[in-house]
């Protein structure tokens, strides 16, 4: 797998994190079983009044250009935290080169964007404002300040009141409380062995028997490691989207590493049979297509319908709660 996989030091050190979250989230079904997959942790620690703000933020169009879009447009709750088409638009009318993935489970991914160009949630929410949005901090800074109701909350939740920054950290802190806990395969993980059928769990040893897992493992299945795409055979979505302006933006364009062309985070499976389209153009339309293209591209082999429905069954037990956060 060479250097498009994460080095091994950063990802033992990632495991222990996510091993520490799902301690901490508490087993409600005793011991948590030895997988390869972690639950989502059923609660996080949250500041309450900075979520609240950073929800707000993150449903205000005044964060964009010309008061018309906001993270929601693209990113709807109500719609697992992603838009469902394969590429959404900019205020500036440029269609994206890359699908929308998922706020949902994003703090548990390495890095954020599909290439992992930033680390933290708040570094992605400085770029996006400029780039999705077509802003800049000063015209969001006047706006947010202008607003009695925002005034008082950030004089409440910080010393600084309105600043950049402030604004960015409570926007993260929002994303921070956008998780899905208690999916019927995190309740079997915990130790309930009811909460998934006999063929979803025949759909999840074939998950690990075929290798998907090497790839798709942790509490997000992906998020934890780079990968070429289409190791053996390209993928349907190989080829940039008609009419693309710029340049792919894969691992290269971070690393500089030849190695990395074609490299990207893996991506999540956590609610992944509500996250259509799939890959990183959003050109496969369905989870059978898309698990289909994953076998014969990442691991070479052709697999049958019936194991592929078996894959898909598994898949549907990912499917957690929306806003898993402590109330
Ligand atoms: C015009 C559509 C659009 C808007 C508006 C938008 N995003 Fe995104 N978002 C995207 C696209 C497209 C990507 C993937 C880009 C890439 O990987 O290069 C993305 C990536 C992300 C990611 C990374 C997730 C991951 O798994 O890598 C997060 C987190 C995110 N956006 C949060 C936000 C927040 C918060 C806002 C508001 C401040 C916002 N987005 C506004 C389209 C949008
Ligand atoms: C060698 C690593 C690797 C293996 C093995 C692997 N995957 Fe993937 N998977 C990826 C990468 C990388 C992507 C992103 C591909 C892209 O966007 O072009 C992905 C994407 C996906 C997606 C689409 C997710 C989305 O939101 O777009 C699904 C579904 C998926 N994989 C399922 C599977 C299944 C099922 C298996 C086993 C049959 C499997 N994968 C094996 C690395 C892997």
């Amino acid at each position: 797998m060479g250097s498009s996989c994460a080095r091994p030091t950063r990802l033992v050190a990632f495991g222990l994190l996510l091993g520490w979250l799902a301690g901490a989230s508490g087993s409600l079904a005793g011991e948590l079983r030895h997988e390869p997959v972690l639950p989502v942790p059923t609660c996080t620690a949250m500041d309450g009044e900075k979520v609240q703000l950073g929800k707000r933020l993150y449903h205000d169009v005044r964060l964009s250009a010309n008061n018309s879009i906001s993270c929601a447009t693209c990113h709807p709750l109500d719609g697992w935290g992603m838009d469902g088409i394969p590429r959404s638009t900019r205020v500036d009318g440029d269609i994206n080169t890359l699908n929308t993935p998922t706020v949902f489970n994003a703090l548990f991914n390495i890095g954020q964007f599909w290439n992992g160009r930033v680390t933290s949630l708040e570094e992605q929410i400085e770029e996006t404002v400029r780039v999705e949005m077509g802003s800049n901090w000063n015209d969001v800074l006047r706006k947010v300040a202008q607003d009695d109701a925002y005034r008082q909350s950030f004089a409440r939740v910080y010393r600084g009141g309105v600043q950049a920054v402030n604004i960015r950290d409570a926007i993260a802190e929002f994303e921070r409380s956008l998780i899905t806990p208690n999916s019927r395969f995190d309740r079997y993980l915990r130790g309930d062995d009811q909460a998934i059928t006999p063929r979803e769990k025949q759909g999840y040893e074939l998950f690990k028997k075929l290798g998907c897992v090497s790839c798709h493992q942790g509490v997000n299945l992906g998020g934890n490691l780079y990968h070429r795409t289409g190791v053996f055979n390209r993928l349907e979505s190989g080829a940039p989207p008609a009419g693309t302006k710029e340049p792919e933006p894969d691992r290269m364009a971070v690393t500089g590493d030849p190695e990395d062309a074609r490299v990207y985070k893996v991506p999540s499976l956590r609610n992944v049979t509500r996250t259509a389209p799939y890959f990183h153009h959003g050109d496969v339309e369905t989870l059978e297509d898309a698990v289909m293209l994953m076998a014969r591209g990442q691991l070479g082999r052709s697999i049958s319908v019936p194991e592929r429905d078996l894959l898909v069954g598994f898949l549907g037990t990912l499917e957690g709660i929306l806003y898993g956060e402590c109330r």
